[in-house]
């Protein structure tokens, strides 16, 4: 018996980062939107735990411990007195430390399908718990829709969208190190004073009527700086999608994945098209987001 999930790649529409706390980690207003990119995570009883991984970014994925998938899998055993014997295949879409939290949706999916799998009875905080303690950005992989990330980011309120927003993403060449951009955002704000964050109104109110333009004028990424600063030339993609005319155009999380809001699907279709003859990107996708949390699916 086989148990597979479906769990989105989100944007981050808001990203607004506060000072370095203590434990080295960030208080955040992260706003994400789940988009209509996903990955499928398929588990199946086995011998031993391990990892199997197809798709275009597959060599890029760890296939040891350290990948989240293996870790959700041994943290929802270990909770439960299980063993976490099980073959964890990936069937990967979403792109490869791109800032659209790929391998947060794997922890996720693989939490979800497990706990499918095995009959845990977890409930929902139980399995968001987890979720918190894999990754800051691992709970909203499990939720979906639009959420109001505080604390690191694991703490979620449910935002209301009403209606559907079209988005272009472009994948850069290389990738960007997570920590390696928080610590540039703490460089570049040395001697400064950081405000605490805040999430915008204005933003969630855009969400909320479903207004493109509304959101476009209101996102907003407080890592994008950093992010530049590391991989100047993402400031030529995000040039290539605004002349092309999205709404908005930023870099989603911590990079390098640039996203481009579009008014609707014609419009996302030419700014996707410009991107890809730019010459200044990996590859182009398009989604519409809000999508789904981490669905069990055909069961
Ligand atoms: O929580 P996660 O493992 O995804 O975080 C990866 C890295 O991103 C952390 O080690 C930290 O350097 C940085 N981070 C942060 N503040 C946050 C979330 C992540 O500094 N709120």
């Amino acid at each position: 018996m086989s148990v597979t999930v479906r769990v989105p790649a989100k944007v981050n529409v808001q990203l607004a980062v506060g000072a370095a706390r203590p434990d080295g980690f960030h208080d955040l207003a992260n706003v994400f939107l789940a988009v209509g990119l996903y990955d499928e995570v398929t588990v199946t009883p086995a011998g031993e735990l391990r990892i199997t991984c197809e798709g275009p970014d597959a060599a890029e994925v760890p296939l040891d411990r350290s990948n989240l998938a293996a870790r959700a899998a041994e943290a929802l055993a270990a909770r439960y007195g299980l063993s976490p014997d099980v073959h964890i295949h990936i069937a990967k879409d979403i792109p490869v430390a791109g800032g659209m939290a790929g391998g947060s949706a794997d922890g996720a999916g693989a939490l979800a399908a497990c706990d499918a799998l095995w009959g845990t009875g977890a409930s929902r905080d139980e399995l968001l718990d987890i979720c918190a303690e894999l990754g800051s950005d691992v709970p909203f992989s499990l939720v979906g829709g639009a959420a109001l990330g505080t604390g690191r980011g694991e703490k979620l309120r449910t935002l209301e969208v009403g209606g559907t927003f079209h988005w272009v993403f472009a994948m850069a060449g290389r990738g960007l190190s997570t920590p390696a951009v928080f610590r540039e955002f703490d460089r570049l704000g040395e001697g400064r004073d950081i405000p605490d964050p805040v999430a915008s109104q204005e933003l969630i109110d855009a969400l909320a009527k479903g207004d493109p333009d509304a959101l476009g004028a209101a996102v907003s990424n407080d890592l994008q700086p950093a992010a530049l600063s590391l991989f100047p030339e993402l400031a030529d993609t995000l040039a290539a999608g605004r002349a092309a005319g999205a709404l908005a155009a930023l870099v989603s999380g911590s990079g390098p994945t640039t996203a481009f809001l579009a008014r609707d699907p014609e419009s996302a279709a030419k700014v996707a098209e410009a991107l890809r003859s730019s010459g200044t990107c990996r590859t182009v996708r398009t989604a519409a987001g809000p999508a789904p949390g981490a669905t069990v699916l055909g069961g």
